[in-house]
């Protein structure tokens, strides 16, 4: 089956029950935390989070966008994913792959009407949603607790390198520099997921030792630990968790 091999990173995006099964925590956990989603996608955790209480900002590169450009986006990203998926990895979508595609589009519809509201355009804006981009990120050393990164790194390395993109954008030394900036913004980092994306062959990322030794190398208590969100293939349910 060939690989799935996208052009750009997909604005696809979890609610935040899946967030609380990749991170192994209860959202209440966070009370009392300042914590970054980085990046945040078109996932519904900071809104459900902030409704919550929690003192929780989301970043992505996508929030430079106005909504009605990101909505459709979001709504093309979703079909060509789901579209993939089907004929190319269908095991990607567990065992009832609509009901993956509506939590998917549930999320998506969470996080624009909270951005509408309060994001950088919204009459309640008020900081949760900001433009940033890894390596390099507009907060200051040590602002946050934990820093979430779901989706992005490890996954949108090239194909060839165990991800699904089709270029080399984000390689390891991509990955090196994301870390030494995700260690500086936050005193922890949990990362998810660390394999390879080929169902077929399950297997720890390639970059996922050298991302842990690199952050062990910062002064970090860096070790993988087990995620209970369950995509089928136990070998996948790893985060990576980095604390000062
Ligand atoms: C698949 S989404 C993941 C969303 C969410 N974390 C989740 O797990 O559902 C990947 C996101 O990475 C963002 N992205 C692309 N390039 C990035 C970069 N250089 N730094 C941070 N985020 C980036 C995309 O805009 C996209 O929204």
């Amino acid at each position: 089956m060939p690989a799935i091999r996208f052009p750009h990173v997909q604005f696809f995006g979890r609610t935040w029950r899946e967030y609380e099964q990749i991170w192994n925590l209860r959202l209440d956990d966070l009370h009392g935390k300042r914590v970054l989603d980085c990046p945040c996608g078109p996932a519904s955790f900071v809104s459900e989070a902030r409704r919550r209480g929690i003192d929780i900002v989301g970043c992505d590169p996508l929030f430079a966008l106005p909504l009605a450009q990101l909505r459709a986006r979001g709504e093309a990203d979703i079909a060509e994913t789901m579209r993939l998926i089907r004929t190319q990895n269908p095991m990607l979508a567990g065992n009832d792959p609509e009901s993956y595609a509506s939590e998917k589009r549930k999320a998506l519809d969470e996080l624009l009407n909270d951005f509408a509201l309060h994001g950088p355009s919204g009459t309640k804006c008020d900081g949760r949603y900001v433009n940033a981009a890894l390596p390099t990120l507009p907060f200051a050393d040590h602002s946050f607790d934990v820093v979430l990164s779901a989706h992005f790194l490890f996954t949108y390395a090239a194909v060839e390198d165990g991800g699904m993109m089709a270029t080399r954008e984000f390689d390891l030394d991509f990955h090196l520099r994301a870390m030494t900036e995700l260690a500086r913004v936050a005193r922890e980092i949990r990362l998810y997921p660390c394999y390879g994306v080929d169902p077929a062959h399950p297997m720890r990322h390639p970059y996922a030792d050298p991302v842990l030794h690199h952050l062990q190398s910062m002064g970090m208590n860096a070790r993988y630990e087990r995620s209970t969100y369950d995509q089928g293939v136990p070998e996948w349910n790893f985060s990576i968790v980095a604390s000062r």
